[in-house]
């Protein structure tokens, strides 16, 4: 297996072998390397959906979303159903912050490439790198703080004009309070911002929602920020725990098809 750091914090291209790929030789490696890379890319795979979990019980147990091991991932309503839901993914988010143990990592196949130049790029963002750059004192004021996180914040950004029955619906699931900074097992902190990051508990709203807005974009500064230019056939696997993830915004109309799976959390955010 050959690796090559996209940048000096975040970012890898790997290359392998298919069958040691599929066949999880270097498993342990690539999970190691997740943590510390955010985002792994395998150029040119064209992995079949089989391929695709095929891979993916090498690293970890499928999480099933609706039932299901696979989702397609497209803003047309006659290939995904929620596609309305899929319009959060264009803001900094991690997937399952809601849930009481998020998704380890997910990952992508590129089914239909997105038309235009700079539009359906992927981004994610490593926020291990980004509390450790964090000046020490900025470190200790962060110690304590918690944050609510609701589907109700994400939603917002997408629709913000919602009737009763759409905000009642977005209600329905339960907000979840996470710690700011996650003390991982393995040692290394990560910040846990995005836009399901509804507000900060027990402080005054505009002084929370500017807390949140500074570590942002600190933490999405050019640096800490990986982003993906689509190519035929690519793979791309990132972290969901120490990292926060976006589409660039792509038109509503676009094709951009990619085939997802979600793997199983490991550990709470605590
Ligand atoms: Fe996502």
């Amino acid at each position: 297996m050959d690796v090559t750091n996209a940048k000096p914090l975040v970012g890898a291209t790997v290359s392998i072998a298919r069958d040691d790929f599929l066949g999880g030789r270097f498993a342990a490696d690539i999970q190691r390397l997740l943590v510390e890379r955010s985002a792994l890319v395998f150029p040119a795979m064209h992995l079949s959906n089989a391929e695709q979990l095929q891979f993916a019980a090498t690293i970890g147990e499928v999480f099933l979303v609706g039932g299901k091991e696979t989702q397609n991932i497209s803003l047309d309503k006659a290939i995904n159903p929620t596609a309305d839901y899929t319009r959060g993914a264009f803001f900094w988010h991690i997937d399952g912050a809601n849930d009481p143990i998020p998704a380890k990592a997910t990952m992508l196949s590129v089914r239909i490439m997105p038309e235009d130049a700079e539009s359906g790029d992927t981004l994610v963002a490593n926020t291990y790198a980004a509390y450790a750059a964090l000046p020490e004192e900025r470190k200790a004021a962060l110690a304590g703080i918690r944050v609510r996180h609701a589907l109700e914040a994400s939603q917002r950004m997408v629709n913000p004009d919602p009737s009763v029955a759409e905000l009642a619906r977005w209600q329905a699931y339960p907000s979840r309070s996470h710690p700011l900074v996650w003390k991982h097992r393995h040692g290394r902190p990560s910040l846990v911002i995005g836009a399901t990051a509804h507000y900060v508990e027990g402080m005054d709203v505009a002084e929370g929602n500017m807390l949140l807005c500074e570590l942002q974009e600190w933490a999405t500064q050019d640096r800490f920020v990986y982003r993906h230019k689509w190519q035929a056939g690519d793979f791309l696997l990132f972290d969901n725990t120490g990292a926060m993830h976006k589409a660039a915004p792509y038109r509503l109309d676009s094709k951009r098809q990619m085939l997802r799976t979600t793997l199983h959390g490991e550990e709470p955010i605590a």
